[in-house]
């Protein structure tokens, strides 16, 4: 018997479709760890990536669009213009987003979001069915894509062929109590326990999930799985990996290794940081760059001697939180940098190439992950693999999904201005020993814990 077939279905495809000024089509890598976790999977095995590709397309392109996709693996799943706007700015952006990351005040429940939202999914499962075969996996990604497990059940049952269906999140579950805030939390529960595993980050989100189970819909918990419908359905807590080889590549390469010169040239007799977030509110920017004024303001010693390079790639620009977001960052950026006799923080407004965000990872001596939520934050291992040659020091918000396996970076809450401050300057004054003890620690885990294998344990799980 020829192994299975994997089908792995995302809302966003590795690629990005954009239409240029001259009505072609151009396509650029997305960004986001979802994108970056799949990377090594690639690398294990064949895959096909159903997705939509992002944008519109007329009914006249859509073959071109196939065919640029087609060489990248990937399959579109074309949605029209509306229905695409409600389903993934509304029900996934203004919905399900902020209540997955516990904020309360940004979600808007609007029940044609829900329409949308239900209907995409919908679309989801009657373009795969006629593709899938007897004995093939598809594999589900993110909260975009919740239904869909259910309907893909229904229609398989009819067309009466058994696919394995596996699904991972790769936000934070909320405790059930904060859950159950939203009007369709039983549709939600439902659709995830259609699948026969569904995976997380972290152990707590695994628990979450499954008190939801219980508590919402009065199911019966064994462990980590749970009895839905006659079926077994199993929990699992794998975190994301990276591939390290990727980085240690880019390392080597002469404009990558002339860029972090540069950069040395640029800081010298500063220390640097750095940080790395797509534009959103649950990267506790603001957090941030309080924290670094209370820093210089409690140890003026550190005037000029310290500074903070921060990329912000732009997000979800539709979704009106992320636009006010941009403007009140520019407002406290210029207000500290108005405040001291240099710039201690500079903003970078764009997405960047790969090559310049490895000689940035390689030239910081800190790297600081201050979000407020986090399904994992891969930034935080993509660091680590790019500090070799100096072992800079992690700094970790305990709220990243990440802090649950990177337990040698150095921890702290971001919503405590004065403990974030003294975390930053304990990381900016620490002995070499003690770095290069973090460290190596932190590299063998991220070596030992590649996204290869995380696919692959999720993969095997889900054919047991
Ligand atoms: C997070 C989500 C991903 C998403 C990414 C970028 O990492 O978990 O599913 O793709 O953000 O966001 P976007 O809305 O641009 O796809």
């Amino acid at each position: 018997r020829p192994p299975p077939k994997i089908f792995v279905v995302s809302n966003r495809l590795p690629i990005t479709v954009k239409r240029t000024d001259s009505g072609r089509y151009d396509i650029c890598p997305s960004s986001g760890g979802l994108i970056c976790a799949l990377d090594g999977l690639v690398g294990i095995t064949g895959f096909s990536w159903y997705g939509w590709p992002g944008i519109e397309v007329p009914e006249g392109d859509k073959e071109e669009v196939q065919r640029e996709l087609q060489k990248s693996n990937a399959v579109p799943i074309f949605l029209e213009g509306d229905i695409a706007d409600k389903y993934y700015n509304g029900f996934s952006n203004k919905i399900l987003w902020p209540l997955l990351h516990y904020q309360m005040h940004e979600i808007k429940i609007c029940s044609a979001d829900w329409d949308a939202y239900q209907s995409v999914n919908r679309a989801f499962a009657t373009a795969l069915v006629p593709v899938l075969e007897e004995g093939d996996v598809v594999w589900i990604q993110d909260y975009h894509l919740f239904l869909l497990p259910s309907y893909l059940r229904q229609l398989l049952e009819l067309a009466k062929k058994k696919v394995k269906l596996g699904f991972f999140l790769h936000t934070v579950f909320p405790s059930s109590d904060f859950f159950r805030i939203l009007p369709m939390r039983r549709d939600i529960l439902e659709g995830l326990l259609a699948c026969d595993v569904v995976g997380f980050h972290n152990c707590d989100y695994t628990t979450h999930f499954l008190e939801s189970c219980e508590k919402i819909l009065g199911l019966e918990r064994r462990n980590s799985q749970i009895v839905f419908q006659n079926r077994t359905v199993t929990a699992l807590t794998n975190p994301i990996g990276i591939e390290t080889e990727k980085f240690s590549r880019l390392l080597d390469e002469p404009t990558v290794q002339d860029r972090c010169k540069d950069l040395k040239e640029g800081y010298k007799g500063m220390q640097l940081m750095i940080s790395v977030d797509r534009l959103d509110y649950i990267k506790g920017i603001p957090l941030r760059i309080a924290a670094i004024d209370k820093l210089l303001t409690k140890h003026p010693e550190l005037v000029g001697k310290c500074a903070l390079m921060q990329v912000i790639i732009p997000s979800r620009e539709e979704v009106p939180g992320y636009q006010e977001l941009h403007t009140s960052i520019d407002a406290s950026v210029s207000a500290v940098n108005a405040k001291y006799e240099y710039t201690p923080i500079q903003s970078l407004f764009s997405s960047v190439s790969q090559a310049e965000l490895t000689s940035l990872y390689a030239t910081a001596d800190v790297c600081i992950v201050s979000s407020t939520r986090d399904g994992f934050n891969v930034v935080s291992l993509e660091y680590i693999a790019c500090q070799k040659a100096r072992h800079g020091v992690l700094l970790l918000s305990e709220f990243a999904g990440a802090a649950g396996i990177l337990t040698e970076s150095v921890k702290f809450n971001p919503w405590d201005t004065d403990g974030f401050a003294e975390a930053i300057f304990r990381s900016l004054t620490m002995s070499e020993d003690e770095k290069e003890s973090r460290w190596e620690r932190l590299n063998q885990k991220i070596e030992d814990n590649s996204s290869k294998k995380w696919g692959q344990t999720f993969l095997e799980a889900l054919s047991q």
